[in-house]
């Protein structure tokens, strides 16, 4: 596939005889978007490097940034990597589910999948289609999350339509997924673990299974010139919309005084939650109720690629906590803001 080609995306269903097309082709070494339960993933055969070239093409990502690889069973970690003691007792408490686990590789892998990298990420996705795709294709599948590389990643059909429709071979409607933000990410090493990338299993779940669980720096600032992540990921921005997002930090009451005096402004937009309605003359979205944080994750990536259709410049939100899920959500957003936050 050349860079410019567009393709002819099947559209296609939950059915068992959608899967069986969707696997015949990743079997193929084409491409296929499917769900999972945190965004939607742009799939090909990890065992097939050429499908895994076209992954880097169809998003535009660049080829140092490497792939997770999804499997359908706990027996499959083996066949991609060296899995260790602690990797198995992570599994049985939060496998299939929303958690990647970065071990040493196996040859069997091409190199792009993991961007030149001796480690490889793995991780079962709970989400039925998800997990039945993967079995029906019989092999593992390299997935980034299916969005143009820098966009914020994609958790409802029409969105993953709007940035893969011509780019891929089929994309399976699975409405829109149930976590919203992708997986955790982490290393582990011998019984230590290292955060690199926060989600729904927070460093709070994780800290009960080893001693030690380290948060990669990359995880809540901007990295100077020469600093490396752990993640080659979390150097790049990311998730920004069009609008500037600047980050609100300061009392609840300062907050929300803030929102009143701004809403007014032209070309703002405010990213709000419930208890912050009404606000007039603002074009204002919701993450819904101020204490529901699975709700503000399910919501987030959506909210930003809405405002890019609201004709606003500047979106204003709060800077959330960095506890628990507070965390992921803090660092989805502190790089869609470019690390701009404000102190009200
Ligand atoms: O929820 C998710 O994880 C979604 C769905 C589709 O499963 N996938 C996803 O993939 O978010 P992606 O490629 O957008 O993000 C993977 C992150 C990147 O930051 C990448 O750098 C990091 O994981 N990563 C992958 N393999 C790695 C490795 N061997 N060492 C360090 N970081 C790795
Ligand atoms: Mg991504």
């Amino acid at each position: 596939m050349e860079n410019n080609e567009v393709k002819q995306t099947l559209l296609l269903t939950e059915r068992e005889e959608d899967i069986q097309k969707a696997a015949a082709i990743l079997r193929k070494g084409g491409l296929v978007v499917f769900p999972t339960e945190t965004v939607y993933g742009l799939g090909g055969s990890a065992e097939n490097r050429e499908a895994v070239d076209g992954i880097f093409r169809a998003k535009g990502r660049p080829s140092d940034n490497p792939l997770i690889v999804h499997i359908a069973d706990i027996g499959d970690a083996e066949r991609y990597a060296y899995p260790s003691p602690l990797f198995y007792t992570l599994a049985e408490r939060f496998m299939p589910g929303p958690l990647t686990v970065i071990l040493p590789k196996k040859d069997i892998l091409p190199d792009n999948v993991t961007g030149g990298l001796d480690t490889v990420a793995l991780r079962m996705p709970s989400n039925e289609t998800a997990r039945r795709l993967i079995a029906a294709a019989g092999v593992g599948i390299a997935a980034p999350s299916a969005n143009i590389s820098g966009r914020p990643s994609t958790t409802s059909f029409r969105y993953v339509k709007e940035d893969m429709q011509g780019r891929v071979d089929a994309i399976i409607n699975g409405g829109d997924c149930a976590i919203g933000l992708e997986s955790t990410v982490i290393r582990v090493d011998g019984d230590s673990i290292t955060l690199l990338r926060p989600g729904k299993i927070t460093v709070e779940e994780l800290s009960a299974f080893a001693d030690r669980v380290e948060v990669d720096k990359a995880v809540y600032r901007l990295l100077s010139d020469g600093e490396k992540p752990l993640a080659p990921g979390m150097k790049y921005k990311h998730y920004a919309p069009k609008a500037q997002v600047i980050l609100l930090e300061g009392s609840e009451e300062a907050i929300a005084a803030f929102f009143a005096a701004h809403a007014g402004d032209a070309g703002v937009g405010i990213l709000c939650f419930d208890e912050d309605l009404p606000l007039e003359g603002a074009k204002v979205l919701t993450l819904g109720r101020c204490d529901d944080r699975d709700a503000h994750a399910r919501r987030l990536f959506t909210a930003l690629r809405d405002f890019d259709t609201m004709d606003v410049d500047t979106v204003y939100a709060r800077l959330p906590e960095k506890s628990g899920l507070g965390l992921a959500l803090y660092n989805r957003m502190t790089k869609a803001a470019g690390f701009a936050i404000l102190r009200v």
